[in-house]
């Protein structure tokens, strides 16, 4: 699958955000990743579906990749897929009925996906994995950008890729949290084909040539 790498509008200049995006854009990234948080699910508070429907006004046309870090999630899908959603990621910790869910996110007319924490196991995937089109792996805790990635993180997204090769469905395989130029060839070599990165490309001074290098690097750690 191609490499894609989502850029977590987290870390942008929130006084500046629709340049930011552009900006992002414009240096190469492939999608937005819209972080959620609901000081519930996870202790912090960010940004909801005005704001993404503020982006699609502003003429954001690149998929918007919203990662829900909310509790309950049911009630929010409409209002995101209305709002300009492409996918929707939720953690099966946070919803009564992950099927029902996953049902939702696909009946709205967006693409399903799932969320597993460093502590979530994988057979959560067990009977729903045909279902999705992007599985989620978080190398950090959520509720916070630019912290450190966690390693055992690895050794999941092979168990993953394993289980999406075995369904023989195109699922993405995306990683999440602390991933930089420096790491990005490691976890595409584990087996992730979109990596979501925010304080690395945000911190950066030239977002275009962070952008090339992780490309660069998942394309190198894919064998390509
Ligand atoms: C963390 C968020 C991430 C975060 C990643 O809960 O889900 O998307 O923005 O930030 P970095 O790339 O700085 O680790
Ligand atoms: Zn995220």
């Amino acid at each position: 699958m191609k490499p894609i790498i989502s850029a977590s509008i987290l870390s942008a200049d929130f006084s500046r955000l629709g340049d930011e995006v552009r900006s992002v854009l414009k240096a190469g990234a492939d999608w937005i990743h819209f972080d959620v948080m609901d000081n519930h699910y996870v202790p912090n508070l960010t940004i909801g579906p005005l704001v993404c429907e503020a982006l699609r006004k502003d003429g954001v046309t690149a998929p918007i990749d919203v990662h829900l870090m909310v509790s309950p999630v049911d009630r929010l899908v409409g209002d995101f897929a209305k709002a300009g959603a492409t996918g929707i990621s939720f953690h099966p910790e946070a919803t009564g009925h992950v099927d029902r869910t996953i049902q939702l996110i696909r009946d709205s007319g967006c693409s399903p996906g799932l969320v597993l924490n460093p502590a979530t196991p994988v057979n959560w995937l067990d009977y729903v994995i045909e279902k999705l089109d992007l599985i989620l792996v978080m190398s950090v805790n959520p509720g916070f950008a630019g912290q450190k990635f966690i390693p055992s993180a690895l050794q999941k997204l092979a168990d993953v890729r394993k289980r999406i090769a075995a369904c023989g469905k195109d699922i993405h395989l995306e990683v999440d949290g602390g991933i930089k130029v420096e790491n990005a060839a490691e976890v595409a070599r584990a087996g992730a084909n979109a990596i979501v990165s925010g304080s690395a490309i945000f911190g950066s001074q030239d977002y275009t040539a962070t952008v090339a290098a992780m490309r660069r690097q998942i394309e190198a750690g894919a064998g390509r």
